[in-house]
C-alpha cells in the first residue's frame, strides 16, 4: 500500500514553491470548452483532479497538448460529444462544471450526478435550478442530468440563496454566451472566482463585478484566442505555513501573492507567528517560540477557508492552550479528528459543527488514514510534530490537490519518504 512515512520533531526551514491554485484551474480548464480558438493556460498544478479534468474534457474531443509540465494548450474545435462519464465525474464533483459551458455553447449535455462525498451531502441544487432560469430544460433519468436548451441559454437575474463557490463558477460560465444579461446576487467572492472571470474577460468575455457579491455577465457572441497564467494556490500555501508553525520553523512560501489570502494572515498572526513579505510574491512565516490558541469560524471568502480547517487545528494542538473551531461550511468535516486522537490528540467534538481542541496534546507516531484530501494535510502536519515515526495512509486523497509533498517538506528539511 502507498504510505508516508515521517518522523517527527523537526522545524521545517527553507523555500517552498506554491503550485498554481487546484480550484481556479478546474473551472479554467472546464471553460475552455467555451472557446472557439486555441488557448494557452500555464502554471497548471499537476494533481490527480487536474488529470482527471483532463481526461473528461478529451472524452469530449477537446484537444489538449502539453508545451510543457504546467502548461497546455486547449482546442475545443473539434467538440462533438456532450457527455460525460460516470467513472470520470463520480471521483470529482468539479466535473460537474461541465453542464453550463455545454449547455450554452453546444446546446445539450449529459452529466452523472456526481453524488455525495466524504466531506457531506454536498448538493447541486442551486446549480440546477440557475440554470433552469437560464432557460434550461433539465430532467435527472437513471442517476444522470440531462439538459438542453434548444434556442441557447438566455442572460437572468439568479439570487443565490446560499454563497456556493461552484454553483457561482457555473453560472458565470453559462452566462457568458448567452443572449443578454445575467446578474448573479449573492455570488460567492473567492479569489478563484476572480481569476476564472479574468481568464474569461481575456478572452473576450464581459464579466464585471467579480470579487464582490454581485456579478454582472454581458453576453457575447464567441471568445477567441488567449493565454493565461492561474494563480497561485492559497490552499496549498496556507497549509505550509500551517506546518511552519506546528513545527517551530521558519519558510518561505514562493510563488504567491498579496491579495489572495482575505483574513487567513491575520489569523495566522493571531497565533504570534511573525509574516514578512520579502517581496510581492514571497512571503517569510516565522513560528512563535509559543503557539496562541486562536479560535476559528469557517465561512465564506474572506473569512477563515474550510479548506484550512483541518490542518489548523493540527497547528492548535501544538498551542499553548485550547482553541475552538466553527465549521460553517461543511457538515461532515471532522472525519480527520479520529485519526488525530490516535495520536494522542485531544479533540471533543461538541456536535457536527464545532469542535474544542486541547493545547499541547502529546502526539505520538501512528498509524493513520487520510479521510480527505484537506485532512491528509492534517495528518502531515500532525505526523511532523508527533514524536516516532508516523504512517500516513490512502494517499489518493492527498494526490488530488498538493504535488509533491514529500519532495517539498523534503526540501523543508522534513524527514519524510514515501513507500509504493
Ligand atoms: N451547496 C448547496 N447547494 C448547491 C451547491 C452548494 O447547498 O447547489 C452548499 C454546499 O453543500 C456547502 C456550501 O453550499 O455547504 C458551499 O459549497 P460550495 O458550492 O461553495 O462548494 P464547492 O463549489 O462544491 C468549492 C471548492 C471546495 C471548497 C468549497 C468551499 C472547488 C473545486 N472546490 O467547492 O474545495 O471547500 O468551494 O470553499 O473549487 C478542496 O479543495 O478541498 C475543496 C473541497
Amino acid at each position: 500500500m502507498d504510505k508516508i512515512k515521517i518522523i517527527g520533531g523537526f522545524p521545517l526551514h527553507g523555500t517552498v514553491k506554491i503550485q498554481g491554485a487546484k480550484n481556479a484551474a478546474l473551472p479554467i480548464l472546464i471553460s475552455t470548452i467555451l472557446f472557439n480558438d486555441q488557448v494557452t493556460i500555464t502554471n497548471i498544478p499537476i494533481l490527480e483532479d487536474i488529470t482527471t479534468t483532463l481526461a473528461i474534457l478529451k472524452e469530449l474531443n477537446l484537444e489538449i497538448t502539453p508545451v510543457s509540465p504546467n502548461t497546455f494548450t486547449f482546442n475545443s474545435a473539434n467538440i462533438n460529444k456532450f457527455q460525460a462519464s460516470y467513472d470520470l465525474v463520480s471521483t470529482m464533483r468539479a466535473s460537474m462544471l461541465i453542464l453550463g459551458p455545454l449547455l450554452s455553447k453546444y446546446k445539450q449535455a449529459i452529466v452523472p450526478l456526481p453524488g455525495g462525498c466524504s466531506i457531506g451531502q454536498r448538493p447541486i441544487d442551486l446549480h440546477i435550478k440557475a440554470l433552469q432560469k437560464m432557460g434550461a430544460k433539465i430532467t435527472i433519468e437513471h442517476g444522470n442530468i440531462i439538459a438542453s436548451a434548444k434556442t441557447g441559454l438566455l442572460g437572468t437575474e439568479i439570487n443565490f440563496s446560499k454563497v456556493s463557490v461552484g454553483a457561482t463558477e457555473h453560472v458565470m460560465m453559462a452566462g457568458v454566451l448567452a443572449k443578454g444579461k445575467t446578474v448573479i446576487h449573492n455570488a460567492a467572492c473567492e479569489p478563484e472566482i476572480i481569476d476564472l472571470a479574468n481568464f474569461l474577460n481575456k478572452g473576450g468575455a464581459k464579466i464585471t463585478g467579480q470579487g464582490t457579491s454581485t456579478i454582472e455577465i454581458t453576453g457575447v457572441e464567441s471568445l477567441g484566442n488567449t493565454n493565461y497564467t492561474i494563480m497561485p494556490d492559497r490552499i496549498e500555501a496556507g497549509s505550509y505555513a500551517l506546518a511552519a508553525i506546528a513545527t517551530k520553523g521558519e519558510i518561505v512560501l514562493e510563488n504567491v501573492k498579496q491579495n489572495i489570502f482575505g483574513d487567513f494572515l491575520t489569523i495566522l498572526e493571531k497565533t504570534g507567528a511573525k509574516l514578512k513579505w520579502l517581496n510581492a510574491t514571497s512571503l517569510q512565516v516565522t513560528a512563535p517560540k509559543e503557539i496562541m490558541p486562536v479560535n476559528i469560524v469557517t465561512a465564506p471568502f474572506p473569512a477563515f477557508p474550510t479548506d484550512l480547517q483541518s490542518p489548523f487545528m493540527s497547528t492548535m494542538l501544538c498551542a499553548k492552550g485550547d482553541s475552538t473551531i466553527k465549521e460553517e461550511i461543511f457538515e461532515n468535516r471532522f472525519t480527520h479528528v479520529p485519526e488525530l486522537a490516535r495520536m494522542g490528540a485531544e479533540i471533543i467534538i461538541q456536535d457536527s459543527h464545532s469542535v474544542l481542541i486541547k493545547g499541547k496534546s502529546h502526539l505520538t507516531s501512528a498509524n493513520v488514514k487520510a479521510t480527505d484530501l484537506r485532512a491528509a494535510f492534517a495528518l502531515i502536519i500532525a505526523g511532523l510534530v508527533a514524536e516516532g515515526e508516523t504512517v500516513v495512509t490512502k494517499l489518493h486523497h492527498l494526490d488530488r490537490g498538493y504535488n509533491d509533498v514529500v519532495g517539498k517538506l523534503s526540501g523543508l528539511q522534513a524527514k519524510i519518504t514515501r513507500d509504493q
